[in-house]
């Protein structure tokens, strides 16, 4: 069987793979001193559905609960980081997407909130998905035992089943291959694919 972690590292590395494509995105708009709206509206519906609905979701309604159960505290300590970082990341993404209009039609204050709030969000995000990959989830690893494996296993399959996490599963994985494909950034290993 699988680590509890096996499917949320997998959709780390989508979502890095994404931050790559957005950090170029940035620096071609800050080259330019202009963005196409239509350009950022798939990075913003990506983080909104794939990174924040489905992945960070999982981890807030099934992993976190589940070390909790198994003496981690939710109030201090790596659990309280993450559930905090979430809700920062959540913020600029709503930044992100309030800026676009004003900054697409000119408004250089726009643009530059733009510019900066996606800069700030991907450090955010790298910096976090590190520190999951590194420290929590060895910690899960360690931590969850084969009945809580199990467990953890049918809820994430009971999250995939709900219908609005299936579409937005499906279409952020698609939207990750199109950014890939249009800056061309190599997929996540099994991103491509079936
Ligand atoms: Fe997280
Ligand atoms: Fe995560």
């Amino acid at each position: 069987m699988h680590h509890p972690t096996h499917a949320l590292r997998a959709e780390h590395q989508v979502i890095l793979k994404v931050l790559d494509c957005f950090e170029i995105a940035l620096r071609r708009a800050a080259a330019a001193q202009t963005l196409a709206e239509a350009e950022f509206l798939p990075f913003v519906e990506f983080f909104r559905e794939f990174a924040d609905r489905c992945h960070h979701c999982k981890e807030e309604d099934r992993l976190f609960p589940c070390l909790e159960r198994c003496g981690l505290p939710r109030e201090h300590g790596p659990i309280a980081v993450m559930l905090h970082e979430h809700q920062l990341g959540r913020a600029h993404v709503r930044a992100i997407a309030e800026s676009l209009p004003a900054a697409a039609a000119g408004d250089p204050a726009a643009l530059r909130r733009a510019l900066h709030e996606g800069r700030e969000f991907i450090h955010l995000l790298r910096e976090h998905i590190y520190k999951e990959n590194e420290v929590l989830f060895q910690m899960a690893d360690q931590m969850i035992g084969d009945a809580d494996r199990t467990a953890l296993a049918h809820e994430y399959e009971s999250a995939e089943s709900q219908r609005e996490v299936r579409i937005a599963l499906t279409q952020g994985r698609s939207i990750a291959d199109d950014l890939c494909r249009r800056y061309g950034i190599t997929p996540a290993p099994g991103q491509d694919g079936p």
